[in-house]
């Protein structure tokens, strides 16, 4: 199966709903075994929406949110968001990295189909638009995902101690000094 069914565009705030599910189910299946399964279960789908819907509402120049929607409903039921992204403004420095991206999370079986690529394709695009030609994701280090990041070109930048739910935890940073070729992985994203 290709991922042609598969639409990229920005989100909206009625689209918390769906954002949400992914970000409960994903951390769910990534975290396990790295962030203790007590925080993992009390996740709750409620308060992730409100924060989705206004992180969906906060969409400017090189900041904002995307979703990956199974149009054609070949790995969920049609019009189910599987894939989830946002972006903006550094949380956490890096230096000589202007953006950072935030978050990106797609359901299990939403997986393997160039659907993560095409997401940090569309905020390298958006970033570029804004005039923000370098960008940096903050993943944690036992995270098979980091994997994912190296493949695209990102480079090992920094790594920093973090404490996150009663845990110590390791965090590293990918960087794209010029973000134009993560940009160009995709022909763009199909906004709607
Ligand atoms: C990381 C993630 C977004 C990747 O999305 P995806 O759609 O499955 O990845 P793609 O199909 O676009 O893969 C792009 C390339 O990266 C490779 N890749 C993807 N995940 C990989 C991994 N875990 N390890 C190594 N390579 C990986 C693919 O093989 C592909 O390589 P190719 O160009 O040779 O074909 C997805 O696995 C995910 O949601 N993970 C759980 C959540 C998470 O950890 N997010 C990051 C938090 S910092």
């Amino acid at each position: 199966m290709t991922d042609t069914t598969v639409a990229i565009r920005e989100a909206r705030a009625t689209d918390a709903a769906g954002m949400a599910r992914v970000h409960v189910q994903s951390w769910r299946s990534t975290y396990p075994g790295l962030i203790p399964a007590q925080f993992l279960i009390n996740l709750s789908e409620p308060p992730a929406a409100q924060r989705w819907a206004a992180i969906a509402e906060m969409r400017g120049p090189g900041q904002g949110a995307f979703v990956a929607v199974d149009v054609g409903g070949l790995i969920a039921a049609p019009d189910t968001i599987v894939g989830i992204a946002s972006f903006g403004t550094r949380r956490v420095a890096v230096q000589g990295h202007a953006g950072e991206f935030h978050a990106l999370y797609l359901l299990d079986d939403a997986k393997g189909y160039g659907i993560g690529r095409r997401l940090m394709a569309a905020m390298a695009d958006r970033f570029l638009t804004a005039g923000i030609r370098s960008a940096a994701v903050w993943c944690l280090r036992d995270n098979p995902s980091r994997w994912f990041y190296e493949r695209l070109g990102g480079i090992k930048v920094a790594e920093r101690p973090i404490r996150f739910a009663n845990t110590d935890l390791v965090e590293i940073a990918y960087g794209w000094r010029d973000l134009t070729p993560l940009a160009r992985l995709s022909a763009g994203p199909e906004v709607r």
